[in-house]
């Protein structure tokens, strides 16, 4: 599963394994052949006012990832993917779901939708005034053609009941669902990197890597090309090439390029701690964690009562 020969390139060269480029992404894109990449997968900012980014106006904003998504379409594969993770922007309080404003610049770049897939996570701020956010999407896009790379079978995720068989018909006695697991569908219940997740940096929206392992199983195959413009922490690098894939990635601000670096590298030794994909999700109920216990609930008879202490 680990390399130790890959070296860590800063300028891309189809003859390199892992580029992490510090600059622009469309800086990195000139230096890319046309058709060169299978998988682009990517959170570019959401614009909404992050360390790493100036807040803009929506128009403005379009315009900056039209360009980058245009350059991205050149560099793709005929039978690749492109994958982009955002939210929503938010004005005024009103919210603007990115993805259905920028569904329009990837159609009328001749690609099709093949899944809106809904990041569910538990972890992020709360709202008093709506109902605090708890998902994010990824739109799934491929050029018009049936050739499409899609290989399900790395990333099926275990049957609810492994053990069910046909108990009539022609097939009976035999196992009713496939054994090595089933399609995990287009809602992803993945933990987000918040404080107490294993991988987290400084950085603060990372892409958990077993989120884009299920992209890079999927979608490429070995020796594959995987390209993230907005790279932060270096998460697609890691993905890809701890499942033998090439990736490159570009990023602006040199404290993440110096994050992705180490990140990359510790990945390239194997000894970076990433949480496995298809864990089961920690859940502090079964494991007779006593902070479930609310310090409102009388234990004995399961009543809400008022403590003074209790804010
Ligand atoms: C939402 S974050 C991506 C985080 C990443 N998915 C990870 O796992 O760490 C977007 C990143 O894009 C970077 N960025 C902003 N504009 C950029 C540009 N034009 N080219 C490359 N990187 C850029 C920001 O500094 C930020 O780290």
């Amino acid at each position: 599963m680990f390399d130790l020969n890959i070296k860590i390139a800063e300028e891309f060269s189809v003859d390199e394994s892992a580029v992490l480029f510090h600059g622009g992404c469309l800086d990195l894109l000139k230096d890319m052949p046309d058709k060169s990449m299978q998988l682009v997968v990517t959170s570019p900012p959401y614009n909404i006012g992050k360390e790493y980014e100036k807040k803009i106006n929506i128009e403005t904003y379009i315009k900056q990832q039209t360009e980058v998504i245009k350059d991205c379409v050149r560099v793709l594969s005929d039978t690749g993917s492109i994958c982009w993770q955002v939210g929503n922007y938010v004005n005024n309080g009103s919210i603007i779901p990115l993805d259905t404003v920028l569904y329009p610049i990837f159609t009328d770049l001749n690609l099709i939708l093949r899944n809106r897939i809904v990041w569910y996570f538990e972890h992020g701020l709360h709202c008093s005034r709506r109902f605090s956010g708890r998902y994010e999407t990824i739109s799934w896009f491929t050029k018009k053609t049936k050739e499409y790379v899609f290989n399900l079978d790395p990333v099926r995720v275990p049957q609810k009941y492994p053990a069910k068989k046909y108990f009539k018909g022609p097939k009976a006695g035999q196992y009713s669902c496939n054994p090595l697991g089933k399609n995990p569908g287009d809602i992803w219940d993945i933990p987000n990197v918040k404080n107490n997740h294993i991988e987290k940096t400084e950085h603060p929206c990372q892409f958990p890597v077993e989120l884009i392992e299920r992209f890079v199983l999927s979608m490429t195959n070995e020796g594959d090309w995987v390209f993230d413009p907005f790279l932060g922490t270096g998460t697609s690098i890691i993905a890809a090439i701890r499942h033998k894939r090439k990736g490159a990635g570009a990023e602006t601000e040199k404290k993440y390029v110096d994050i992705a670096q180490d990140r990359i590298q510790k990945s390239i030794n194997g000894i970076l701690r990433t949480r496995p994909m298809n864990k089961p999700k920690y859940d502090p109920a079964t494991s007779n964690n006593s902070l479930t216990i609310s310090p409102c609930q009388n234990a004995e008879q399961g009543q809400l009562y008022h403590d003074p202490g209790v804010a």
